[in-house]
């Protein structure tokens, strides 16, 4: 298992270098109680870098670069707007004031139809409120009603990082093995724990909470 999760990072990591702008689809604007999920924008830079800037969060997440810049935020932006990052890249922000509170997005991969990846951070001021999990979830609702061709969607954290462990498991999604990626961050491999939430589970998940 984990020889198969760790090829299938690093297949992931040659597949973005070559990840065609025909790979981006449309991402909806989602809405929870609390939260509204759109794509990130030009007024977000300043946010961005200033969210971004935190060794605390960049060190348990891939690509994000320490420290973090103002220009690191302006290309992130332009680069999801072009499909360079992520399938489908969001910021998180409030409903009721708009305010810029951190990134979640999906990771689709070519050559596997039936998975994408689902990835997040949260700027440190609103950790402990449960936005990120309340994001999540709407995220996951959204792949599997609106991508039939999905079947299950994975994540993966670090062993240390429990706070995104039981943000996963929060949103249903279940252990599956150990592997290593690489962080840029870190500058080297992390070890990670890679989840993942099938589409019986979700409709399991979806109905029982309907009978309540
Ligand atoms: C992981 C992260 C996104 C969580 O954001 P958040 O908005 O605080 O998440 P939530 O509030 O929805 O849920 C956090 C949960 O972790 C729990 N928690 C807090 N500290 C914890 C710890 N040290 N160990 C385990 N769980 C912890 C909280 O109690 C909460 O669970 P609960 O609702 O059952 O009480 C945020 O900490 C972050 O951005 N971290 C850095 C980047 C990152 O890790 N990204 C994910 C990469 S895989």
């Amino acid at each position: 298992m984990q020889r198969e999760l760790q090829r299938e990072s690093q297949s992931r990591l040659s597949r973005e270098r070559l990840r065609p702008d025909e790979q981006r689809r449309d991402c909806p604007v989602l809405l929870s109680q609390r939260l509204v999920l759109r794509a990130p924008h030009e007024d977000d830079i300043d946010a961005i870098a200033h969210l971004a800037n935190n060794e605390t969060i960049a060190t348990m997440v891939s690509r994000m670069p320490h420290p973090y810049t103002q220009k690191d935020a302006a290309n992130f932006v332009e680069r999801t707007k072009e499909g360079v990052i992520g399938n489908c890249v969001y910021a998180i922000t409030k409903a009721d004031n708009g305010e810029f509170l951190g990134c979640c997005g999906i990771e689709s991969l070519p050559e596997r139809e039936d998975t994408v990846e689902i990835g997040y951070w949260m700027g440190q001021p609103y950790w402990g409120n449960g936005y990120t999990t309340e994001a999540i979830q709407v995220l996951v609702d959204m792949v599997f009603r609106t991508r039939h061709e999905i079947d299950h969607i994975d994540g993966r954290c670090r062993v240390v990082n429990g706070r995104s462990k039981r943000v996963l498991e929060k949103c249903g999604f279940q252990f599956q093995g150990p592997g290593m990626v690489q962080s840029l961050a870190v500058g080297g491999s992390v070890a990670v724990e890679w989840y993942r939430l099938d589409r019986r589970t979700w409709m399991s998940l979806k109905s029982w909470g309907g009978q309540r």
